[in-house]
């Protein structure tokens, strides 16, 4: 079986910038001061998620500065329903494998639902796990001005956050699904408030999740941090997708949203489906992959 190598060469990043975040020529892990440094200069720069070592090192060498250990992970990798039952030992597990695959890359790993609601302590321990046991560079929680509190305590404390705003998934049983936010004069104004919020309280970032394109710009021009896009339109500073749906591989309808890039799901199913007929058939192993 192929190993992820330690001594792993990192890959030829595209020709660019030497400081920028994708392109660049940094060999070092990506910070969020360099993360800062991308907003000054009104650069954009892309997100994936991952959920393993081999995938994260898969997106490390192609060069994706930021990959986020979401708790989408509960729908796409734990056959879960929703993101709601994803539990802190999940995430932790998950988060120090991505780190493992990785060298360049900020890994940035979601704090599940449960463990920040009670409040800033209980976010406290939750992030500190994840720096300490799974060795992430940062984490990220949902909610504006309702979670400001525990963005400020955690910053306070050394860790960065990216907050997490819009359309909140751990919030399904809330919202009733998964409609678009901010729609109307009232609900925009919310958004506004909760960003806001958020950059005051020292996140690093905000994710944008499903809201009008228009919304999304007025939010990017009126921050400081980068506001990371899905479903949000062109103008914000940096696009997230959920690899699985981004390469394919997740079954059925995806939102209307994401980009397929690949069509993984079939090439993977294909490939086993000539792996089965050729074991049925006799064909393999050959000569070649027999020891005598
Ligand atoms: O969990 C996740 O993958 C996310 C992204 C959709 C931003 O939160």
């Amino acid at each position: 079986m192929t190993q992820l190598s330690p001594a792993r060469k990192p890959a030829a990043q595209p020709a660019g910038h030497g400081t920028a975040l994708y392109g660049g020529t940094r060999s070092r892990r990506i910070t969020v001061r360099d993360i800062a440094a991308a907003k000054e200069r009104g650069e954009k720069w892309p997100m994936l998620t991952a959920y393993d070592a081999m995938t994260g090192s898969v997106f490390d060498d192609a060069g994706i500065p930021v990959l986020l250990v979401g708790d989408s992970m509960g729908n796409c990798h734990l056959g879960y329903e929703s993101t709601v039952p994803v539990t802190m030992d999940e995430i932790t597990l998950l988060s120090a494998a991505v780190v493992r695959g990785t060298q360049r890359a900020l890994i940035v790993a979601d704090l599940p639902f449960g463990a920040y609601q009670e409040g800033p302590v209980q976010a406290l321990r939750s992030a500190t796990r994840l720096v300490k046991e799974a060795g992430v560079g940062a984490v990220k929680l949902e909610g504006g001005e309702r979670s400001a509190h525990q963005v400020e305590l955690l910053v306070s404390a050394g860790i960065p956050v990216m907050a997490h705003i819009g359309l909140t998934p751990q919030s399904v049983n809330a919202f009733g699904g998964y409609p678009v936010q901010g729609r109307g004069e009232e609900a925009a104004q919310q958004l506004l408030r909760d960003a806001k919020a958020v950059q005051g309280a020292g996140a690093f970032s905000v994710v944008l999740e499903a809201v009008p394109a228009e919304l999304a710009a007025e939010v990017t021009r009126s921050l400081h941090i980068p506001t990371v896009g899905i479903g949000a339109g062109p103008d914000c500073d940096a696009q997230v997708l959920v690899w699985t749906d981004m390469a394919g591989l997740t079954a059925g309808r995806v939102p209307r949203f994401v980009k397929q890039y690949l069509a993984l799901r079939e090439l993977l199913g294909g490939a086993a489906k000539e792996f089965a007929d050729e074991v049925v058939g006799g064909s393999f192993p050959a000569e070649e992959h027999t020891f005598h």
